[in-house]
């Protein structure tokens, strides 16, 4: 159910949980001043417990004193892209946060999100922890009504209209004197590397190595739908595409659009969206094209379909 920000900001105060817009996706939100909503988003997400969570506020000045240290690069990365979808992973100062935020780890993941409405409840309400606002392995929600499927129609959203990026904050945490990137995101590594001078590298899990992100060893982004990116596969044997609007398919196929091959901002922000319309029209199996470049946002595109394809 959707809430004016006044009263979204009375029920986080309460200790209640509500979903709000990013210009990402939308999260689901509890104030750090309430443990038990903490505990609850990870019941009603149905969210491992060791699955950490992301620390929102208004501005760097406002969740500074969760770092224990300030690593080389942090701000000029929060100069050039905060507000915005950057998360940064730094060491937290110990015993400042409810334990369950960062799920045991010695750190902590702080983001400044870029929506005029969120912004205003952060100020408002100090920061909050903003896992994205949909059941765990499905596809993110990118709309209010997102949120209203898969939390049912009392829940209290505030309506931000569509999420402008329609992906997640690229997660870099900080690990042996440099940035690397543990969660592909809206933002690439070419444009980081612009500021940082060097590109960070994705973190690769080697034998015996442990996760750096708990969320990645986590089934994601799933609609119920199989995905088929296999190239060789001919879409007529699948019956439905997902593809590009300026590409021509077999005729005979069903066809599912996310949006033109040229433009990866406008196919980011269609993804979930598309994705989760295949649950309502009860698709079964979809032929994807994975004709796109394998670098910038299109490298977090094809992860996302990878993911969503397992
Ligand atoms: O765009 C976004 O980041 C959205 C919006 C709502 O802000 N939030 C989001 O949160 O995607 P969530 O919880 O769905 O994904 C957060 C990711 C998970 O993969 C989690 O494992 C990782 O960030 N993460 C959180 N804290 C971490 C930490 N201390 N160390 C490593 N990874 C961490
Ligand atoms: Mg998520």
């Amino acid at each position: 159910m959707k809430y004016h920000l006044e009263t979204i900001c009375t029920k986080l105060k309460r200790g209640e949980v509500v979903a709000l817009p990013t210009e990402t996706v939308y999260g689901l939100a509890a104030s750090l001043k309430h443990p038990e909503a903490i505990n609850e988003i990870f019941s009603l997400k149905g969210r491992p417990k060791d699955n950490p969570l992301i620390v929102h506020g208004a501005s760097f000045l406002q969740v500074e004193h969760y770092c224990e240290e300030i690593p080389l690069g942090l701000h000029i990365l929060t100069e050039t892209f905060w507000p915005g979808p950057l998360t940064l992973v730094v060491k937290a100062k110990p015993k400042l946060l409810p334990t369950q935020v960062s799920a045991g780890l010695e750190t902590i993941a702080l983001r400044v999100p870029k929506h005029s409405l969120t912004l205003k409840v952060l100020e408002e309400v100090g920061p909050l922890v903003m896992p994205s606002a949909n059941l765990s392995g499905k596809p993110s929600a990118t709309r209010a009504e997102h949120v209203e499927i898969d939390f049912g129609k009392n829940f209290p959203v505030l309506d931000g209209g569509a999420c402008c990026l329609g992906m997640e904050s690229t997660v870099l945490i900080y690990r042996n004197g440099r940035w690397e990137i543990a969660r592909l995101g809206a933002i690439s590594s070419e444009e980081l590397g612009q500021i940082l001078g060097y590109e960070p590298s994705l973190f690769s899990r080697k034998n015996g190595q442990p996760l750096i992100s708990p969320g990645q060893k986590y089934r994601h982004y799933a609609p119920l739908a199989n995905l088929i990116l296999d190239q060789t596969v001919s879409p007529e044997s699948v019956g439905v595409v997902l593809g590009f609007s300026d590409r021509e398919y077999p005729k005979n196929c069903r066809f599912f659009e996310l949006g033109t091959s040229f433009d990866a901002g406008e196919v980011s922000k269609n993804l979930y969206h598309v994705l989760r319309r295949l649950d309502q029209e009860l698709v079964d199996k979809i032929w994807v094209d994975m004709d796109f470049p394998q670098a910038g946002l299109w490298l977090t595109i094809a992860e996302r379909l990878f993911k969503a394809s397992c």
